[in-house]
């Protein structure tokens, strides 16, 4: 089978915890910023694809070159053997980002690659510059950094973040694969408790569930490469096969609460979508009456964070009332990730460490709070 050079793309800070997934998968990986690659099969694309659990993307590069001026793009592009990796009527969108780099205009990139795409097809299938991209998608990207280009073929489609188990509401839930990015940033393995005190819709939960379980995050979605033509589709049924083989009992509690039955009823949906509703408690409680007799396990939440006077002043007064709820359990390792930066005051203790995040757009911490095992 044909070895492919492979990347995974990630959000900001996260490349260490993807080298890691993919390490453990036993994958020789190279980090840059915002990338970690390695080289894998057919076979590898899917695991990949189906397995990990803090990536956004798994991208196949096609070709590096420099280009500082469009001829050379369009000749670089051109001398690629499209017909071997799109089909006739392949619908082949083109991403462009330019980076401190000559070639700086974005939709100028992208055209020029498509027509060099374009041209080539037409010559390889005597189609006279008429293509109908009425066909499967081949989501294509062209990426320019420092004037080296890369070119790239996504094999993900829709990012990895979306696993299928969410149903649309309108909260600020995280996003399933920051999540699960958090959570490996703890201990949690599934072998120690595990509590979200204002879990939301649920996603820090169930993400722990999928871990505890040894669920492929995957499991239940499609591919770009499922669309491929040339891509060996027996693999990815038999590689879904093999992970539900793999899925194994939960050792330890997994706790949701929140202060809203509401929002709970939206993440019991979720973690019925995802297969581990029988395996969560949920519990309407406020996080100032919080109780647990559980011990050594791990406390993970992201509380709500106030913009405006009025709701800052009632975000603080919830980061009193966790610090005084919480705190005493300090058998358990606890991480909450806040955008305010006066948490530890409100709280009632310095973290143990302190971890710089972006939460979409939004600049936050990730504050650990490390146990003290009895
Ligand atoms: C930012 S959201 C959590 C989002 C969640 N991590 C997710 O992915 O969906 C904060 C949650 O804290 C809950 N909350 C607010 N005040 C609370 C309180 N006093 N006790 C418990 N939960 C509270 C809200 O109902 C909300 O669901």
């Amino acid at each position: 089978m044909e070895k492919y050079q492979l990347y995974t793309t990630m959000g900001v800070g996260f490349e260490s915890v993807v080298a890691k997934e993919l390490q453990a998968m036993g994958y020789k990986t190279h980090t840059e910023n915002g990338r970690v690659f390695f080289t894998g099969n057919e076979t590898d694309i899917v695991k990949t694809n189906l397995w990990l659990r803090t990536a956004d993307r798994v991208k196949i590069l096609l070709k590096e070159f420099k280009a500082t001026d469009f001829d050379t793009l369009f000749n670089q592009v051109y001398e690629i053997d499209w017909a071997e990796l799109l089909p006739v009527d392949a619908k082949f969108p083109v991403k462009g980002r330019s980076v401190r780099s000559k070639l700086h205009s974005e939709p100028g990139i992208q055209s020029i690659v498509k027509k060099a795409i374009v041209n080539k097809m037409s010559d390889q299938y005597h189609r006279r510059g008429f293509l109908p991209e009425n066909g499967n998608e081949y989501p294509l990207d062209i990426h320019i950094n420092k004037d080296i280009a890369r070119l790239s073929l996504d094999t993900t489609g829709a990012s990895l973040f979306k696993r299928g188990y969410r149903i649309e509401h309108g909260g600020a839930p995280l996003k399933e694969n920051f999540a699960a990015g958090l959570l490996k940033l703890t201990p949690y393995d599934g072998s120690h408790p595990l509590i979200d005190p204002m879990t939301g819709s649920g996603t820090f939960a169930i993400e722990a569930a999928l871990i505890g379980k040894n669920i492929a995050p995957g499991i239940w979605r499609q591919f770009a490469f499922d669309g491929f033509d040339w891509f060996d589709s027996t693999i990815h049924n038999e590689l879904v096969a093999e992970a539900k083989n793999k899925i194994k009992p939960l050792e330890q509690p997994i706790w949701a609460c929140d202060i809203d039955q509401s929002i709970l009823e939206i993440a019991k949906l979720n973690a019925n979508n995802a297969g581990v509703l029988q395996d969560i408690y949920f519990k309407q409680v406020a996080v100032k009456d919080f109780a647990t007799d559980l011990q050594n396990g791990v406390i993970i939440a992201n509380p709500p964070y106030g913009k405006r006077l009025k709701d800052r002043e009632s975000a603080e007064n919830l980061y009193k009332q966790m610090g005084d709820s919480l705190l005493k359990y300090d058998s358990f390792s606890q991480y909450y990730l806040v955008g305010d930066p006066a948490f530890e005051k409100f709280f009632g203790k310095k973290a143990t460490k302190k971890r710089k995040l972006f939460n979409g757009n939004l600049r936050v911490d990730f504050y650990q709070y490390w146990a003290r095992k009895k």
